[in-house]
């Protein structure tokens, strides 16, 4: 079988949790017997049918921004830099909230609360292991990007700013970092639905692949 344990989604939900890794009978009916929360991602294009069948629901469609050095359009700005001396409490007063586009904040059976927590502990986890970048115009902080070697994991922009345009120099300045510690490329993983960073990436010169169907299924 196919399904593990995601012990940072139980901690935030209180629920048991896991993620299937193949669509299969033995996994789909070992889940529906089975209380807890499940998560499977597929091929957009695979047969659905048996998903229906155990009772999963759809929640999101997942997208793969990716770029290369040579294809990333940079935007510079002077009053734009990143800095990894900025304090917890300030990020994640960005960061609560920020997620609505989320498959769990999209999954009707969970709290929007909870899954707010979701996002909170993981940013938390990230800054713990050295891995976020403060976004700052001039001297306040806009945003983060927190990372995992070259995949950006996880990023926002302090409501205040969202939609006035400082996202692609915000970004380039974050994406600099990253290519200078020498990655090839950068990737990130988006919600299909969320065209705010969808257009973001496109207008830094991201391409997009690897599209996964998100179901859900929560059996109590
Ligand atoms: C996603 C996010 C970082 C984008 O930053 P932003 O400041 O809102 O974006 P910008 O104003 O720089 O705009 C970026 C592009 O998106 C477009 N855009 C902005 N808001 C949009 C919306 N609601 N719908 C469609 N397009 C939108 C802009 O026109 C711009 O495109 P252009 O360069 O072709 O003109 C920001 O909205 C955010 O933090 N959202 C909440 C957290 C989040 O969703 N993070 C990503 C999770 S994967």
């Amino acid at each position: 079988m196919s399904i593990k344990e995601t012990p940072w989604d139980a901690a935030a939900f209180g629920i048991p949790t896991f993620e299937i890794s193949a669509l299969s009978e033995e996994n789909l009916g070992f889940a529906s017997r089975t209380s807890g929360h499940y998560t499977i991602k597929v091929d957009p294009l695979a047969d659905k049918k048996m998903l229906d069948a155990y009772g999963f629901y759809y929640c999101d469609t997942l997208i793969e921004p990716w770029c290369s050095l040579g294809r990333f359009r940079f935007y510079d700005c002077a009053d734009c830099r990143v800095s990894k001396e900025t304090g917890l409490e300030a990020l994640l007063g960005i960061c609560h909230g920020a997620f609505s586009h989320g498959r769990f904040h999209r999954d009707f059976n969970l709290s929007p609360e909870l899954a707010d927590r979701r996002y909170d502990n993981w940013l938390a986890s990230l800054y713990r292991e050295g891995n976020v970048l403060g976004l700052y115009h001039d001297e306040t902080l806009a945003g983060f990007v927190a990372y995992s070697g070259s995949r950006l994991v996880l990023h926002a922009i302090d409501e205040t700013y969202r939609g006035r345009g400082y996202g692609k120099y915000l970004w380039s300045a974050a994406c600099r970092v990253i290519f200078d510690r020498g990655a090839p490329e950068i990737t990130s993983s988006i919600s299909a639905s969320n065209l705010a960073v969808l257009n973001l990436y496109a207008s830094l010169g991201f391409g997009f692949r690897n599209a996964v169907d998100v179901y859900h299924l929560w059996v109590k």
